[in-house]
């Protein structure tokens, strides 16, 4: 039988997944058009519901499950489906693995032009469920919702119980449950944050109000200390902080690798978790951070480590490379670790970093796509792959974080 004919309802279409895309859908193809397919496993055979078409391409939710592949398995999260957190749980865990390994390939090879890959390892987490130390809550007051935002929407999904928090967060989140059900939360609330230290939560509310600036909070978080790989770290609710602490050490030995030399250059440095440890390898760091909290934490940590042979410049890195450029040229960095949000290097970032050639580059990434087409740029300008590894920081989700490290091909 023809299992990519059409269902006689016409938005309902019978596919086979063929493989997981980068950003987590399944792909199919049925007469000659693309069909992205939500929630599905690679190998299901599927009912599906064309929910939106964009020209050639459609976009469509499992209706029915005709025949499920062999690594589909029931998520055991009753809010899946619904809540928007969680898009693997449908896969066994071997298969989520298989499925980033093949994300981040996928993207070098296509966007970033990259023919022959480096041998590349993906590390499992080593706790599937129950990891996340950071989390930020939605909270919707006349409703009395608190969760997740719903998949594709703006709507609160009420969560009591998530299966990918830490216990030290289910529990925050389920006090702050108590508080909501009591009626004390702050009706103008309109999302927490929580992030877990070495002792204690610290934990932070945001307000929604038209009078008040989107970012102001009205419960400020406490300043909270987390150790990780024997460095201890100064941070809040407020700051970026990797969320599964499970994979750090593997990551920042990984990032560091075996780099060491006079003068190493940090972009996006956030609270310093990798600055800390290049500290200790280089003569002299200095690291760029836009965020001014973060700045202060990451300098606090640093004096309470004893290491005072780091800068840390609170400025927008493009900025700072630009005006920076001479002295840069003039005194190259040995090492350059860069670790940008998930929107990658602006086309200047990766512009200042070719301009001040440094010996290696390390580049730490949570989105492939956006690694591999500033991989593309960084390769062009005469580095070339060293190795490539990925940590499943997120289980349960399509998430991935990579690890890459380039050399110049001067050296
Ligand atoms: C993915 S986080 C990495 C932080 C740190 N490496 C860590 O692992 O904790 C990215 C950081 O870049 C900062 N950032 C984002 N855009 C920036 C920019 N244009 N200039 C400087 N810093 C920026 C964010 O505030 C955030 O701290």
């Amino acid at each position: 039988m023809d299992n990519t004919e059409p269902d006689r309802t016409e938005d309902l279409v019978e596919v086979v997944i063929e493989r997981i895309l980068p950003g987590g859908l399944g792909l199919a193809h049925v007469d000659g058009r693309t069909i992205f397919v939500s929630l599905s496993a690679p190998g299901d055979r599927l009912r599906v519901k064309i929910e939106r078409v964009k020209g050639n391409v459609a976009f469509a939710s499992v209706n029915e499950i005709l025949e499920p592949s062999s690594v589909r398995i029931e998520p055991p999260c009753p809010y899946f489906g619904r809540c928007g957190g969680c898009d693997f749980q449908q896969m066994n865990y071997a298969s989520q693995l298989d499925a980033k390994a093949e994300m981040i390939k996928d993207c070098l090879r296509r966007i970033g032009g990259i023919e022959h890959l480096p041998e590349f390892s993906i590390t499992r987490a080593p706790n599937e469920w129950h990891y996340r130390s950071r989390a930020q809550w939605q909270y919707d007051a006349v409703q009395r919702q608190l969760g997740y935002f719903e998949s594709g929407s703006r709507r609160v999904c009420d969560v009591a119980e998530c299966a990918v928090l830490a216990p030290e967060l289910q529990s925050t989140l389920s006090s702050l449950r108590e508080q909501m059900e009591q009626g004390t939360l702050p009706d103008d609330a309109r999302d927490f944050r929580a992030v877990i230290g070495d002792s204690e939560v610290s934990i932070s509310g945001g307000v929604r109000s038209p009078t008040v600036r989107e970012g102001n909070r009205i419960q400020t978080p406490v300043d909270i200390t987390r150790t990780i790989a024997g460095e201890r770290y100064r941070l809040n609710a407020e700051s970026f902080f990797q969320t599964n602490a499970d994979l750090l050490p593997q990551l920042i030995e990984a990032a560091l690798d075996d780099a060491r030399g006079e003068r190493a250059l940090e972009l996006y440095c956030g609270v310093g978790l990798l600055t800390l440890p290049l500290a200790r390898k280089f003569t002299s760091v200095v690291g760029i951070e836009s965020d001014s909290a973060a700045v202060k934490f990451a300098q606090s940590s640093l004096s309470l480590a004893g290491l005072s042979n780091t800068k840390i410049a609170r400025e927008d890195v493009g900025t700072w490379l630009a005006s920076n450029e001479q002295n840069l040229r003039s005194d190259a960095p040995d090492f350059l670790l860069l670790d940008p949000p998930r929107t990658g290097a602006e086309s200047r970032v990766i512009n200042g970093i070719l301009g001040c050639k440094p010996k290696r580059i390390c580049y730490v990434s949570c989105d492939p796509a956006t690694l591999a087409r500033d991989l593309k740029k960084l390769i062009a300008g005469g580095y070339s792959l060293k190795s490539v590894v990925a940590f499943d920081m997120f289980p349960q989700t399509h998430h991935v974080e990579t690890v890459v490290q380039l050399v110049s091909a001067q050296e």
